[in-house]
């Protein structure tokens, strides 16, 4: 992988980063297709990083199949796809991790204390070893991107970071790989969360920005349907600081379990 990208560099090609951890979905074709727009090489990484999962978590059920991968990725305008093992990425006695401090501890590093870590951890290694000039994620996991944003900017990383919009079944519900663990009953009850987050924007427009009126009468959408909020809160999104007042660049976020499946969405307020 290093060699090709200095052969890459070497011709003078840009190259476009998608890191994934595999069972392709449309929101990871939609990043594919932007780097293909962006880049002259795109590197889809497939590696299901066992380090941002929890020790109770779904890291050996998480959903696998690197055929199909090959043939969504390839035909999304994917040049090469990264595969490596766990030997490769974590060798005996590794013991070197990349956390980004006070960030990583707030939304969902509350219930999930080493998830960014291993993530961060990850991704700094695969821009190590890529060297890609763009890297694409999805808004989906907000926390996420502005984490990798934070880690880029404070280690002076010289990769472009690129957010695109989460991408949407039908009805709403956020496209995740996760959504296949839900049943048919809890697939009907998971748009929900969606649901709930438009009505936040409804409110809001009408003119309401006050975060506790707001965040209570999504509670109760979201309650009504039997589904358990591990969080729902609205946050400043440089630091992930609670807000009283909703305003520009206030995200609303959620994380709730529908059934066995923890499910996250959010909702930018952009003006
Ligand atoms: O978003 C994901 O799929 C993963 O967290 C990532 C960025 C590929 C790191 O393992």
């Amino acid at each position: 992988m290093r060699s090709f990208s200095q052969h890459q560099k070497k011709l003078g090609k840009t190259i476009g980063l998608v890191p994934t951890m595999g069972y392709l979905h449309s929101g990871h074709i939609s990043l594919i297709e932007r780097a293909k727009k962006d880049c002259d090489t795109v590197v889809v990484s497939i590696y299901v990083n066992p380090t941002q999962f929890g020790p109770e978590e779904d890291y050996k059920r998480y959903p696998r199949d690197l055929e199909r991968d090959k043939k969504l990725a390839k035909a999304a305008g994917a040049d090469v796809l990264f595969t490596p093992s766990n030997k490769e990425i974590y060798p005996d006695g590794y013991s070197t991790y990349v956390r980004v401090e006070k960030l990583s501890e707030k939304l969902c590093g509350v219930s999930r204390p080493t998830h960014f870590r291993g993530v961060t951890t990850v991704v700094a290694k695969l821009f190590n070893i890529i060297k890609p000039d763009k890297s694409y994620f999805g808004w989906k996991d907000a926390q996420q991107l502005i984490i990798i944003k934070k880690m880029v900017e404070d280690l002076n990383l010289n990769v472009k970071v690129v957010g695109l919009p989460t991408l949407r079944e039908k009805d709403g519900l956020a496209i995740s790989s996760r959504n296949k663990y839900l049943s048919k009953e809890e697939r009907e009850i998971a748009p929900i969360l969606y649901q709930a987050l438009q009505k936040a924007k409804k409110i809001v427009s009408s003119g309401e920005r006050n975060v506790e009126k707001v965040l209570r009468e999504l509670k109760k959408i979201i309650e009504e349907k039997k589904i358990k909020i591990d969080y729902l809160k609205a946050v400043n999104l440089s630091d992930f600081a609670d807000v009283k007042r909703i305003e520009k660049n206030t995200l609303i976020a959620v994380a709730a379990w529908v059934g066995q499946t923890r499910l996250i969405d959010n909702m930018l307020i952009r003006n």
